[in-house]
Protein backbone atom coordinates (compact mmCIF):
# COMPACT_ATOMS: atom_id res chain seq x y z
CA UNK A 1 0.00 0.00 0.00
CA UNK A 2 1.72 3.30 -1.33
CA UNK A 3 -0.24 6.10 0.29
CA UNK A 4 -1.18 7.00 3.82
CA UNK A 5 -4.12 5.79 5.88
CA UNK A 6 -6.60 6.60 8.70
CA UNK A 7 -7.90 4.56 11.38
CA UNK A 8 -10.35 5.66 13.98
CA UNK A 9 -10.00 4.22 17.52
CA UNK A 10 -12.82 5.19 20.13
CA UNK A 11 -13.28 5.36 24.14
CA UNK A 12 -14.44 2.85 26.34
CA UNK A 13 -16.71 2.80 29.32
CA UNK A 14 -17.11 -0.01 31.73
CA UNK A 15 -20.56 -0.83 32.52
CA UNK A 16 -19.60 -2.72 35.48
CA UNK A 17 -16.89 -4.12 36.73
CA UNK A 18 -16.12 -7.13 39.36
CA UNK A 19 -12.64 -8.14 40.39
CA UNK A 20 -13.25 -11.49 40.89
CA UNK A 21 -9.66 -12.70 42.36
CA UNK A 22 -5.75 -12.15 41.86
CA UNK A 23 -3.95 -14.41 39.73
CA UNK A 24 -0.15 -15.82 40.15
CA UNK A 25 0.96 -12.90 37.53
CA UNK A 26 0.23 -9.97 39.48
CA UNK A 27 -3.28 -9.42 37.13
CA UNK A 28 -6.48 -9.15 38.47
CA UNK A 29 -9.38 -11.84 37.04
CA UNK A 30 -12.53 -9.03 36.16
CA UNK A 31 -15.26 -9.64 34.99
CA UNK A 32 -16.49 -6.16 33.11
CA UNK A 33 -19.40 -5.15 30.78
CA UNK A 34 -16.94 -2.70 28.20
CA UNK A 35 -18.97 -0.83 26.03
CA UNK A 36 -17.22 1.22 22.82
CA UNK A 37 -18.65 4.91 22.84
CA UNK A 38 -18.59 7.98 20.13
CA UNK A 39 -15.21 10.01 21.23
CA UNK A 40 -12.49 8.88 18.86
CA UNK A 41 -8.80 9.34 18.44
CA UNK A 42 -7.40 9.59 14.58
CA UNK A 43 -4.56 7.64 14.00
CA UNK A 44 -2.78 8.15 10.68
CA UNK A 45 -0.04 5.63 8.90
CA UNK A 46 2.17 6.63 5.59
CA UNK A 47 5.20 4.46 4.40
CA UNK A 48 8.52 5.62 6.16
CA UNK A 49 11.77 4.27 6.21
CA UNK A 50 11.52 4.28 9.74
CA UNK A 51 9.10 3.54 12.74
CA UNK A 52 8.00 6.84 14.17
CA UNK A 53 5.22 8.68 16.29
CA UNK A 54 4.49 12.25 16.61
CA UNK A 55 1.57 13.14 18.67
CA UNK A 56 -0.37 16.46 19.53
CA UNK A 57 -1.06 15.49 23.47
CA UNK A 58 2.10 16.48 25.02
CA UNK A 59 0.69 14.43 28.43
CA UNK A 60 0.82 11.19 26.01
CA UNK A 61 3.79 9.76 26.33
CA UNK A 62 6.16 10.19 22.82
CA UNK A 63 8.63 7.31 23.47
CA UNK A 64 8.74 3.50 23.80
CA UNK A 65 5.61 2.96 26.81
CA UNK A 66 3.34 4.58 24.01
CA UNK A 67 1.13 1.69 23.21
CA UNK A 68 1.06 2.78 19.39
CA UNK A 69 4.85 2.11 19.74
CA UNK A 70 4.52 -1.24 21.41
CA UNK A 71 1.67 -2.59 18.85
CA UNK A 72 3.63 -1.38 15.95
CA UNK A 73 6.40 -3.07 17.57
CA UNK A 74 5.38 -6.44 18.10
CA UNK A 75 3.67 -6.75 15.04
CA UNK A 76 6.95 -5.92 13.61
CA UNK A 77 8.13 -8.55 15.44
CA UNK A 78 5.60 -11.15 14.46
CA UNK A 79 6.00 -10.40 10.97
CA UNK A 80 10.09 -9.20 10.48
CA UNK A 81 10.90 -9.75 7.13
CA UNK A 82 11.06 -7.56 5.58
CA UNK A 83 12.04 -4.60 7.72
CA UNK A 84 9.46 -2.17 7.21
CA UNK A 85 8.42 1.19 8.87
CA UNK A 86 5.56 4.26 9.18
CA UNK A 87 5.56 7.73 10.23
CA UNK A 88 2.47 7.47 12.48
CA UNK A 89 0.33 10.53 13.70
CA UNK A 90 -1.87 10.31 16.39
CA UNK A 91 -4.31 12.64 17.46
CA UNK A 92 -6.09 12.04 20.33
CA UNK A 93 -9.50 13.58 21.42
CA UNK A 94 -9.48 10.60 24.39
CA UNK A 95 -8.38 12.23 27.69
CA UNK A 96 -5.02 10.19 28.97
CA UNK A 97 -5.41 8.19 32.45
CA UNK A 98 -9.16 8.34 32.39
CA UNK A 99 -9.55 5.08 32.49
CA UNK A 100 -11.36 5.40 29.29
CA UNK A 101 -9.21 3.02 26.90
CA UNK A 102 -7.65 5.09 25.13
CA UNK A 103 -3.91 4.27 24.82
CA UNK A 104 -5.51 0.35 24.74
CA UNK A 105 -7.60 1.66 21.80
CA UNK A 106 -4.83 3.28 19.66
CA UNK A 107 -2.84 0.39 20.31
CA UNK A 108 -5.59 -2.18 18.20
CA UNK A 109 -6.01 0.85 15.77
CA UNK A 110 -2.18 0.47 15.49
CA UNK A 111 -2.24 -3.66 14.37
CA UNK A 112 -4.94 -3.15 11.73
CA UNK A 113 -3.69 -0.05 10.32
CA UNK A 114 0.13 -1.10 9.92
CA UNK A 115 -1.50 -4.92 8.94
CA UNK A 116 -3.22 -3.02 5.93
CA UNK A 117 0.15 -0.66 5.27
CA UNK A 118 2.53 -3.25 5.23
CA UNK A 119 -0.32 -6.01 3.47
CA UNK A 120 0.52 -8.62 6.21
CA UNK A 121 -1.26 -11.95 6.44
CA UNK A 122 -2.35 -11.29 10.09
CA UNK A 123 -5.76 -13.28 11.30
CA UNK A 124 -7.80 -12.50 14.04
CA UNK A 125 -6.21 -14.88 16.34
CA UNK A 126 -2.47 -13.51 15.88
CA UNK A 127 -4.31 -9.78 16.43
CA UNK A 128 -5.78 -10.92 19.26
CA UNK A 129 -2.67 -12.68 20.94
CA UNK A 130 -0.54 -9.51 19.92
CA UNK A 131 -3.57 -7.63 21.60
CA UNK A 132 -3.39 -9.24 25.05
CA UNK A 133 0.33 -8.79 24.48
CA UNK A 134 0.18 -5.42 24.87
CA UNK A 135 -2.39 -5.19 27.56
CA UNK A 136 -5.41 -5.98 28.92
CA UNK A 137 -8.03 -3.72 27.54
CA UNK A 138 -6.63 -3.77 23.90
CA UNK A 139 -8.46 -6.67 22.79
CA UNK A 140 -11.28 -5.56 23.64
CA UNK A 141 -11.05 -2.89 21.22
CA UNK A 142 -10.26 -5.01 18.46
CA UNK A 143 -14.48 -5.73 18.78
CA UNK A 144 -15.82 -2.89 20.16
CA UNK A 145 -19.80 -2.25 21.07
CA UNK A 146 -20.80 -4.15 24.02
CA UNK A 147 -18.69 -7.01 25.34
CA UNK A 148 -17.76 -9.06 28.39
CA UNK A 149 -14.40 -9.86 29.72
CA UNK A 150 -12.80 -12.29 31.83
CA UNK A 151 -9.33 -13.00 32.47
CA UNK A 152 -7.44 -9.77 33.04
CA UNK A 153 -10.54 -8.45 30.81
CA UNK A 154 -8.80 -9.86 27.77
CA UNK A 155 -11.13 -12.48 26.89
CA UNK A 156 -13.60 -10.82 24.94
CA UNK A 157 -17.55 -12.33 24.43
CA UNK A 158 -19.23 -9.72 22.16
CA UNK A 159 -23.04 -9.08 23.54
CA UNK A 160 -25.92 -7.68 22.14
CA UNK A 161 -26.14 -4.35 21.24
CA UNK A 162 -27.96 -1.90 23.45
CA UNK A 163 -28.32 0.70 20.53
CA UNK A 164 -26.57 4.53 20.60
CA UNK A 165 -27.76 4.95 24.38
CA UNK A 166 -26.64 8.81 25.99
CA UNK A 167 -23.58 9.00 28.08
CA UNK A 168 -21.92 11.40 30.08
CA UNK A 169 -18.16 11.81 30.66
CA UNK A 170 -17.28 13.45 33.87
CA UNK A 171 -13.06 13.89 33.22
CA UNK A 172 -11.71 15.58 36.34
CA UNK A 173 -8.41 17.61 36.23
CA UNK A 174 -6.65 14.69 37.23
CA UNK A 175 -5.35 11.23 35.91
CA UNK A 176 -5.59 8.34 38.53
CA UNK A 177 -2.98 5.46 37.88
CA UNK A 178 -4.13 1.82 37.10
CA UNK A 179 -1.75 0.00 38.10
CA UNK A 180 -1.77 2.24 41.49
CA UNK A 181 -5.32 1.43 41.94
CA UNK A 182 -4.73 -2.38 41.53
CA UNK A 183 -2.41 -2.41 43.77
CA UNK A 184 -4.12 -0.39 46.55
CA UNK A 185 -6.88 -2.96 46.03
CA UNK A 186 -4.85 -5.50 46.88
CA UNK A 187 -3.19 -4.44 50.27
CA UNK A 188 -6.73 -4.70 51.65
CA UNK A 189 -7.44 -8.12 53.16
CA UNK A 190 -10.46 -8.87 51.52
CA UNK A 191 -11.61 -7.63 47.80
CA UNK A 192 -15.25 -6.11 47.81
CA UNK A 193 -18.27 -7.19 47.26
CA UNK A 194 -19.74 -6.03 43.67
CA UNK A 195 -21.22 -3.07 45.31
CA UNK A 196 -25.10 -3.19 43.95
CA UNK A 197 -26.47 0.34 45.78
CA UNK A 198 -30.15 0.09 46.56
CA UNK A 199 -30.47 3.56 44.33
CA UNK A 200 -29.21 1.85 41.08
CA UNK A 201 -31.90 -0.89 41.56
CA UNK A 202 -34.63 1.12 39.40
CA UNK A 203 -32.19 2.30 36.46
CA UNK A 204 -31.77 -1.90 35.37
CA UNK A 205 -35.49 -1.63 34.62
CA UNK A 206 -34.85 0.44 31.73
CA UNK A 207 -33.46 -2.41 29.82
CA UNK A 208 -33.77 -6.27 29.98
CA UNK A 209 -32.63 -7.48 33.37
CA UNK A 210 -29.25 -8.33 33.59
CA UNK A 211 -28.24 -6.14 30.67
CA UNK A 212 -25.39 -4.86 33.15
CA UNK A 213 -24.44 -8.24 34.49
CA UNK A 214 -23.37 -7.04 37.40
CA UNK A 215 -23.91 -3.62 38.93
CA UNK A 216 -21.28 -1.33 40.28
CA UNK A 217 -17.12 -0.91 40.10
CA UNK A 218 -15.19 -2.65 42.58
CA UNK A 219 -12.42 -0.15 41.69
CA UNK A 220 -15.30 2.89 42.98
CA UNK A 221 -14.06 2.03 46.80
CA UNK A 222 -10.13 2.68 46.52
CA UNK A 223 -10.37 4.97 44.05
CA UNK A 224 -13.09 7.24 45.46
CA UNK A 225 -11.27 6.91 48.81
CA UNK A 226 -8.60 8.82 47.68
CA UNK A 227 -10.66 11.60 45.65
CA UNK A 228 -13.93 11.87 47.49
CA UNK A 229 -14.65 14.61 44.69
CA UNK A 230 -14.99 11.83 42.45
CA UNK A 231 -18.05 10.14 44.73
CA UNK A 232 -19.53 13.06 44.75
CA UNK A 233 -19.67 13.43 41.20
CA UNK A 234 -21.27 9.99 40.90
CA UNK A 235 -24.04 11.05 43.47
CA UNK A 236 -24.50 14.99 41.35
CA UNK A 237 -25.28 12.49 37.95
CA UNK A 238 -28.06 10.47 40.14
CA UNK A 239 -29.20 13.58 41.17
CA UNK A 240 -29.18 15.27 38.18
CA UNK A 241 -31.47 11.93 36.64
CA UNK A 242 -28.79 9.25 35.10
CA UNK A 243 -30.31 5.84 35.36
CA UNK A 244 -26.78 4.86 36.09
CA UNK A 245 -23.69 6.71 36.95
CA UNK A 246 -20.27 4.81 38.16
CA UNK A 247 -16.18 5.37 37.36
CA UNK A 248 -14.87 3.98 34.09
CA UNK A 249 -12.27 1.46 34.89
CA UNK A 250 -9.74 2.35 37.51
CA UNK A 251 -10.73 6.16 36.71
CA UNK A 252 -10.58 8.84 36.69
CA UNK A 253 -13.81 9.41 34.46
CA UNK A 254 -17.16 9.54 36.16
CA UNK A 255 -20.27 8.90 33.44
CA UNK A 256 -23.81 8.55 33.40
CA UNK A 257 -26.09 6.72 31.46
CA UNK A 258 -29.03 8.55 30.48
CA UNK A 259 -32.46 7.99 28.98
CA UNK A 260 -32.70 10.71 26.51
CA UNK A 261 -30.46 13.39 24.77
CA UNK A 262 -32.17 16.41 26.56
CA UNK A 263 -31.80 15.22 30.19
CA UNK A 264 -28.28 14.93 29.56
CA UNK A 265 -28.29 18.26 28.14
CA UNK A 266 -29.77 19.37 31.54
CA UNK A 267 -28.03 17.66 33.80
CA UNK A 268 -24.66 18.83 32.11
CA UNK A 269 -25.95 22.93 32.66
CA UNK A 270 -26.33 21.86 36.35
CA UNK A 271 -23.20 20.28 36.69
CA UNK A 272 -20.97 22.25 35.05
CA UNK A 273 -20.57 25.08 37.66
CA UNK A 274 -20.52 22.87 40.25
CA UNK A 275 -17.97 20.94 39.20
CA UNK A 276 -15.41 23.84 37.76
CA UNK A 277 -11.97 22.54 35.74
CA UNK A 278 -14.20 19.25 34.93
CA UNK A 279 -14.65 18.31 31.10
CA UNK A 280 -18.27 17.47 30.64
CA UNK A 281 -18.31 15.34 27.54
CA UNK A 282 -21.92 14.36 25.92
CA UNK A 283 -21.69 10.84 23.62
CA UNK A 284 -23.09 7.97 23.24
CA UNK A 285 -22.70 4.08 22.98
CA UNK A 286 -21.21 2.77 19.57
CA UNK A 287 -21.27 -0.69 18.02
CA UNK A 288 -18.02 0.35 16.20
CA UNK A 289 -14.22 -0.86 17.35
CA UNK A 290 -11.12 0.75 15.86
CA UNK A 291 -11.28 0.39 12.57
CA UNK A 292 -9.41 1.08 9.22
CA UNK A 293 -11.65 3.99 7.54
CA UNK A 294 -9.38 4.79 4.28
CA UNK A 295 -7.51 6.96 2.67
CA UNK A 296 -6.42 10.17 4.58
CA UNK A 297 -6.98 12.82 2.13
CA UNK A 298 -9.63 10.36 0.68
CA UNK A 299 -13.17 10.66 1.06
CA UNK A 300 -13.47 8.23 4.16
CA UNK A 301 -12.33 11.54 6.37
CA UNK A 302 -15.68 13.15 5.87
CA UNK A 303 -17.70 10.17 4.99
CA UNK A 304 -17.58 8.45 8.49
O1 LIG B 1 -2.70 -4.19 31.09
P1 LIG B 1 -2.44 -2.77 31.49
O2 LIG B 1 -1.07 -2.32 31.17
O3 LIG B 1 -3.51 -1.83 31.03
O4 LIG B 1 -2.55 -2.76 33.10
C1 LIG B 1 -1.93 -1.79 33.88
C2 LIG B 1 -1.70 -2.34 35.28
O5 LIG B 1 -2.96 -2.51 35.94
C3 LIG B 1 -1.07 -3.70 35.33
O6 LIG B 1 0.33 -3.60 35.34
C4 LIG B 1 -1.58 -4.26 36.64
O7 LIG B 1 -0.81 -3.76 37.72
C5 LIG B 1 -2.97 -3.67 36.75
N1 LIG B 1 -4.02 -4.59 36.29
C6 LIG B 1 -4.39 -5.65 37.10
N2 LIG B 1 -5.38 -6.51 36.66
C7 LIG B 1 -5.97 -6.32 35.46
C8 LIG B 1 -5.61 -5.24 34.62
C9 LIG B 1 -4.62 -4.39 35.08
O8 LIG B 1 -3.86 -5.84 38.20
N3 LIG B 1 -6.92 -7.18 35.07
Amino acid sequence: MSGTIWARCPAKVNLSLKVVGRRPDGYHELETVFQAIELWDDLEAAPAPALTLSCDEPTAPGDDSNLVLRAARALRSRFPEPARGAALRLRKRIPVGGGLGGGSSDAAGTLLLLSRLWELPTTVADLASLAREIGADVAFFLHGGRALGTGRGDRIEPLRSLGPFPILLGCPPFAVSTARTFGSLAARLTLPAAGVSVGEFPALKWREENDFRYTGNDLECVVFAEHPELGAFRGALLGEGARLARMSGSGSTVFGVFGAEESLAEARAALGPRFPGWRLIATRATDAGAHVVGTASGAGRTGD
